[in-house]
């Protein structure tokens, strides 16, 4: 991998061509990492605060090289942070412009990059592009959404929230209805609207000068609408067009993956790299799994996340096959990306939960996000193995049923898990960090978060793990994976054992670098190798 010698005006932050190739990404849910002020809710300094936890620069921090914030603009938490009113400031909650520069700083003089969840879909109704468009029919502003007239009283088209009933609300005061992908409290901006692609495009330069290395963004698929305001076929009525199977059932194509929707990622993606380096990976959920490469071609976005490893069950053959989807993207020249768990779904160990063998499991999946061709995305206290909270109905804030996934990270065994003062009521309620927790874990070399730091290490300093090609190892059973890491003149092999029993597999003679099992003390490895039941080893075969 090329590195530049070139460094930005910050001083001896190195710049990397593709940096994100090179990246493990570090997701924070930031009203749930680390409360600096006491008042219950976690904030950017309290991210500032934790850096050298995520990367000092020894193997005794987490050694992740990128964080993704979920958004950290101001919002009135109809969707917590998803739901913008102002896209150029912070939430108070959260901090200001100036713990925002330090937090930059800060990750950037220890080679963390930052990007920022960024929302253009659709705004907080308390936007004040929206209450200007809502104010009247003449208003300047009015087509900066999408409004209509309905049918007979009915919405416009049949269009579905994704949260569920109609994607439109009819307001009263100018006797038109507009349209919204996820909450009423959530309206969809207008992309055929000149002007809102200037102001968004406004939106991204301010982040950009403030020195963000890119940004995620939400709800790609979603950003343009058909003109005609068409509805939506069956699947039977597509037939024609498609050759998709027949069915009764409603398909997203006139508010989903439209032709115009290339053009605005084309757009974004010319202002980010006007200041060079800069990523794009989109949250994309394409209507149907083929439609996500059209989203990587070479001028649209970098990268896209692979919801196929997230959204299978623990089993060779599931990962297998979102593993074979992700490296089929691949081919085509893009990059695949990897993920198990994220703000909206709950935590993979709780999803994995076994009667013998849940954290050895959260272990070999580690193992796999890790050592894959592409970049990572760890989900904050994942590498603890946090817990998905079962939140009491009192306490719920989500309007989705997400909160078991966005508790506050458990820091220690202290009250509220360190998380924030003791005399503080933490926004959504703690897991149970008397059992799990990051000092504890810290102290202990067989813990998981000792083999986060292990895998995480050893893919930064091994470049056939950071960037080697992909090549599936057959010589293991069907419930266990196998697949090589070539390149900078070194090989690699993988192998998992999915089985609750132990497993026999051909090996090339080799050298262990990692199992996920602390006990194992065979070192030199030869032609057979009995996996332990859920083990997963990394072999060095040495030079290609
Ligand atoms: C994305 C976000 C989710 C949010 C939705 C609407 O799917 O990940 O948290 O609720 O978009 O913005």
């Amino acid at each position: 991998m090329a590195m530049s010698a070139q460094t930005t005006s910050r001083g001896s932050y190195p710049r990397f061509h593709r940096w994100w190739r090179n990246a493990v990404f570090y997701q924070i849910y930031p009203r749930s990492f680390r409360d600096s002020n006491g008042d219950g809710v976690g904030d950017l300094d309290g991210i500032t605060m934790m850096l050298d936890y995520l990367n000092d620069g020894t193997s005794n921090s987490l050694g992740i090289n990128a964080i993704w914030l979920c958004p950290i603009y101001p919002s009135p938490h109809k969707d917590w942070g998803y739901d913008v009113s102002n896209y150029c400031a912070i939430d108070p909650d959260l901090g200001d412009l100036e713990s925002f520069d330090r937090l930059i700083s800060q990750a950037h003089q220890r080679g963390i990059r930052v990007i920022l969840d960024f929302v253009p879909n659709h705004t907080s109704d308390q936007h004040p592009w929206f209450l200007r468009s809502r104010s009247s029919k003449e208003d300047p502003q009015r087509n900066w959404y999408i409004w209509a007239p309905g049918k007979g009283g009915e919405p416009p088209t049949n269009w579905m929230s994704a949260f569920g009933g109609p994607a439109w609300t009819y307001d009263s005061q100018t006797g038109e209805w507009y349209m919204h992908s996820y909450l009423a409290e959530q309206p969809d901006l207008n992309y055929r609207c000149a002007e809102v692609v200037g102001a968004i495009h406004d939106v991204l330069r301010f982040w950009l000068e403030r020195g963000v290395d890119g940004f995620r963004i939400d709800a790609v698929a979603r950003l343009s609408k058909d003109a005609e305001l068409r509805d939506n076929p069956t699947q039977s009525a597509l037939a024609g067009i498609t050759r998709a199977e027949g069915s009764g059932v409603r398909v997203n194509f006139y508010c989903h993956d439209r032709p115009e929707v290339h053009d605005l990622l084309r757009g974004f993606r010319r202002v980010v790299d006007s200041y060079g380096e800069r990523l794009l990976v989109g949250e994309v959920w394409p209507r149907e799994p083929s439609l996500l490469a059209d989203y990587l071609r070479p001028d649209e976005l970098h990268l896209a996340f692979n919801f196929r490893l997230l959204k299978s069950p623990y089993s060779a053959s599931a990962f297998g096959a979102a593993i074979r989807y992700g490296e089929g993207l691949g081919a085509a020249g893009e990059w695949p990306t990897w993920t198990l768990s994220n703000h909206d779904f709950p935590r993979h160990i709780s999803r994995y939960q076994s009667a013998e063998a849940t954290e050895e499991r959260a272990r070999m999946a580690a193992m796999m996000l890790l050592t894959l061709h592409g970049t990572p995305f760890i989900y904050y206290g994942e590498e603890i193995g946090m817990r998905e909270v079962d939140v009491s109905p009192s306490r719920r804030l989500d309007p989705m049923g997400r909160d078991g996934c966005r508790t506050p990270m458990q820091w220690s065994a202290a009250m509220h898990g360190g998380f924030t003062v003791p005399g503080a009521e933490p926004w959504l309620p703690c897991g149970d960090y008397t059992q799990i927790n990051v000092s504890e874990q810290a102290r202990d070399q067989r813990s998981l978060l000792s083999l986060y730091r292990r895998l995480i290490w050893l893919r930064q300093r091994d470049p056939a793990l950071r960037e080697g090609a992909y090549r599936a190892f057959d010589g293991v059973p069907r419930d266990c994976l196998g697949f090589y890491r070539e390149g900078a003149g070194r090989r690699l092999l993988v192998m998992l054992n999915f089985a609750n029993a132990a497993r026999e597999t051909e090996s090339p003679a080799g050298t262990l670098l990692l199992s996920t099992k602390p006990e194992r003390v065979q070192q030199t490895l030869e032609a057979r190798l009995t996996l332990d039941a859920n083990e997963g080893v990394v072999l060095d075969l040495g030079n290609a």
